[in-house]
């Protein structure tokens, strides 16, 4: 199994995660009537067969649903894993001791005494500062409560001070989550891969499969249901625009006898300190995305998709 290390001294990871914002979630994704918690078990157990060893959730995702269901087949199956959760930085959150109560009741519906990697969910902050943000997050290292720190949806310049006020602590930035795919590269052009690069922050691209439409499976005849719906990029026009990116996939997945999704991952594991978490609801779309793994793009390839995804940078 390919891994990669989270930062500069986190722990080693398979090169590909599982997300599981969809795990319990009724708000954005149709948890309780598409599939539930049996099609999720599975996924789970399927992952871990595959050699899948990170699973990626937040307290928010089902307002701790993923969590504890995360826990509960961890707990159930006792595979040696990486869980990564984060941090909701709500208004109401003011204090350091409101950070660590934060962490306990991850810790309780996780059902383990440490977290692996506990991630900042977005930045903005409200009255809290970085500074005590921050601070409360090192201290949490230094107390044993969380292994490795890091940040989601962070500009440049939001990474760059996190990741000094945590150096003053003595503790690396491990990851900055974004969005990327080959149709959200806007992480690209920003500059944020290089200095993430430059600063050895490992990316966690969510969103890897565009929510499902690098897959192949969405086309104006077969358009998703749910939230999905009212996204323009899976209305009959958007999904047309997609042609130059989805008939490369298709045809290097022919190739190489993989899915378009599997093509999809695997361009991303061939960037430098990018580790895709591809949502997975059941036991065949887990193994699915595990198999974006064991096997690689031609440079050639790697190189054509960047090309015809220029216009998503
Ligand atoms: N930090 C953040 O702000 C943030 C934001 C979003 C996501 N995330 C994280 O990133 C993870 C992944 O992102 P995402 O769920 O938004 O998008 P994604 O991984 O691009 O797409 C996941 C969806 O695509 C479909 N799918 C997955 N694998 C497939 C396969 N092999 N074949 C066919 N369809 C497949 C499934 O939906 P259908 O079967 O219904 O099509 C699945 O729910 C999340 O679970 C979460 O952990 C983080």
């Amino acid at each position: 199994m390919t891994t990669k290390q989270l930062g500069p001294n986190g722990p080693l990871v398979s090169a590909v995660g599982i997300g599981t914002w969809s795990w319990g979630d009724r708000i954005f994704w149709d948890y309780g009537d598409q599939y539930g918690e049996a099609e999720v078990a599975d996924a789970f157990q399927a992952a871990i067969q595959a050699g899948i060893t990170l699973f990626d959730t937040a307290e928010i995702y089902g307002w701790g649903e993923s969590e504890r269901l995360v826990g509960k087949f961890h707990r159930d199956g006792q595979p040696s894993v990486c869980l990564a959760t984060k941090y909701g930085p709500v208004p109401w959150r003011l204090s350091e001791e409101a950070v660590i109560q934060a962490i306990q009741d991850s810790l309780n519906r996780l059902q383990v005494d440490v977290i692996d990697l506990y991630q900042v969910h977005w930045p903005f902050t409200f009255l809290m500062s970085y500074e005590t943000l921050f601070r409360a997050l090192g201290k949490a290292v230094h107390k044993g409560l969380i292994k490795t720190v890091g940040v989601s949806n962070y500009s440049v310049k939001q990474m760059q001070k996190a990741h000094a006020l945590l150096a003053d602590q003595g503790v690396p930035l491990a990851v900055n989550q974004v969005r990327y795919s080959l149709i959200t590269r806007q992480v690209e052009s920003q500059g944020l891969i290089a200095e993430a690069q430059a600063l050895n922050v490992t990316i966690l691209a969510y969103s890897p499969l565009a929510q499902g439409l690098l897959t192949g499976k969405y086309t104006p005849e077969q358009l998703p249901t749910g939230a999905r719906k009212a996204d323009q990029r899976f209305k009959p026009d958007g999904l047309r625009k997609l042609a130059p990116v989805t008939n490369l996939l298709r045809q290097f997945a022919e190739v190489h006898g993989k899915t378009m999704a599997q093509v999809a991952l695997n361009w991303l594991i061939a960037q430098e300190g990018v580790i895709p978490i591809p949502g997975a609801k059941t036991a065949q779309q887990a193994t699915e995305n595990a198999g974006a793994l064991g096997w690689s793009l031609t440079p050639e390839e790697v190189t054509a998709l960047e090309e015809a995804s220029r216009p998503w940078l």
